[in-house]
């Protein structure tokens, strides 16, 4: 049985399935070993058979319930034909897109950019243990788009903001090529043996009101209509990250399986967002850091307040290189009581 899919399904456990966003990354010794290796991070998301044994590491250590193919959101700017760059200690960067270039953004032949990870999806299935859930992902349109536009990480996506209200039109066109490209793989990550799919909009809660509705809501509803008539039921997760009183009705709005919650979503509303179906997040990641009390307290809320109804334990957002890995050990003990 695999606990994660059942969770989606609204079943609840009294030891629900846990997992955590970057589960593979810096924070383990055996991944700072193999990246040095690999020749840049890229290099690592389209070789599959170290992106295996990477996805393969904290699964071996800390038998997490599933498991999330390790790649990145922004391999589909790339697969597009837009130069993606990971510079050490600087994170992404990418040639900022001007609005008369987004007609030369093409998708035939996208599909074959991304085999080799569509081929870690299908080893990944067979060499993962039978009751471990194997989840694909990419990123959501407007997140992606704002990589896209900025070249870079922001920290209130200024540069994406500004774009949608001056060029509405060719920001329009920019989304649904977004939304073509991310439903075609998607729909692959399906069919090469994803269990199940994350869809991360980590740059949500900048946007509101009818920018978060056109630019968020939208393109999440089109791409699971889009997935779904191909792999009908698909269990797809939806992550608004920052999201706040916007996350009230979006799982209604998009026809996502699952809410991803962020750290800061108060347990009152998560409760009430727990009557729609299956939730999953919410332990800011600084408690993993900081350990202790801190951590505990942290599980206990959680698992007192939503233990009883669909749960997907998880972070509000992903692992960080400075988690100690004894740290992940008492987490996973708390919630497994061992
Ligand atoms: O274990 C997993 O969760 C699977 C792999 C995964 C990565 N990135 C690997 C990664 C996943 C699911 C992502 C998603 C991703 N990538 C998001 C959405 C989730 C989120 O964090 O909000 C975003 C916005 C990105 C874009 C991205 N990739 C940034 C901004 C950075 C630099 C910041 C950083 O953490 O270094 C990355 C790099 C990246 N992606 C790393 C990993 C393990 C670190 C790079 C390295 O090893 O050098």
């Amino acid at each position: 049985m695999r606990k994660v899919l059942e969770v989606l399904k609204g079943k609840s456990f009294k030891i629900p399935p846990v997992w955590l966003m970057r589960q593979a990354g810096r924070y383990l010794p055996e991944y700072r070993e193999t990246r040095k290796h690999a020749g840049g991070f890229l290099n690592l998301c389209y070789n599959p058979e170290l992106a295996i044994e990477v996805t393969m590491q904290p699964i071996r250590r800390f038998g997490f319930d599933a498991s999330i193919l390790f790649s990145d959101i922004l391999v589909i700017p790339d697969a597009l034909g837009r130069k993606v760059e990971f510079k050490e200690g600087e994170g992404p960067v990418l040639e900022p897109i001007k609005p008369e270039e987004i007609d030369q953004l093409k998708l035939d032949g996208f599909l074959d950019h991304l085999k080799p990870v569509l081929e870690t999806v299908t080893g990944l299935r067979s060499e993962l243990p039978n009751e471990t859930t194997l989840i694909g992902f990419c990123g959501a349109p407007w997140t992606v788009a704002t990589y896209i536009i900025a070249g870079h990480g922001t920290t209130d996506q200024a540069p994406a903001r500004l774009f949608a209200h001056q060029h509405p039109e060719k920001f329009q066109q920019l989304i649904d090529i977004l939304v073509e490209a991310s439903s075609s793989y998607l729909i692959a990550q399906f069919k090469a043996g994803a269990d199940m799919v994350q869809i991360f909009d980590s740059w949500a809660g900048i946007l509101g009101g009818d920018q978060f509705q056109r630019w968020c809501v939208k393109p999440m509803a089109q791409i699971v209509k889009n997935v779904r008539a191909e792999i009908p039921n698909a269990p797809i997760i939806g992550f608004p990250k920052g999201a706040g009183s916007q996350y009230n009705g979006y799982r209604e709005a998009t026809g996502i399986t699952g809410l991803g919650l962020d750290w800061s979503v108060p347990m009152h509303q998560a409760k009430e967002l727990q009557q729609g179906g299956a939730i999953q997040g919410l332990l800011d990641p600084m408690r993993v850091i900081a350990g202790g009390s801190a951590l505990d307290d942290g599980i206990d809320e959680i698992l007192e307040n939503l233990g009883s109804g669909p749960l997907i334990f998880n972070l509000g957002h992903g692992i960080t290189p400075q988690a100690p890995i004894a740290h992940v050990e008492q987490l996973l003990a708390r919630i497994r009581g061992n």
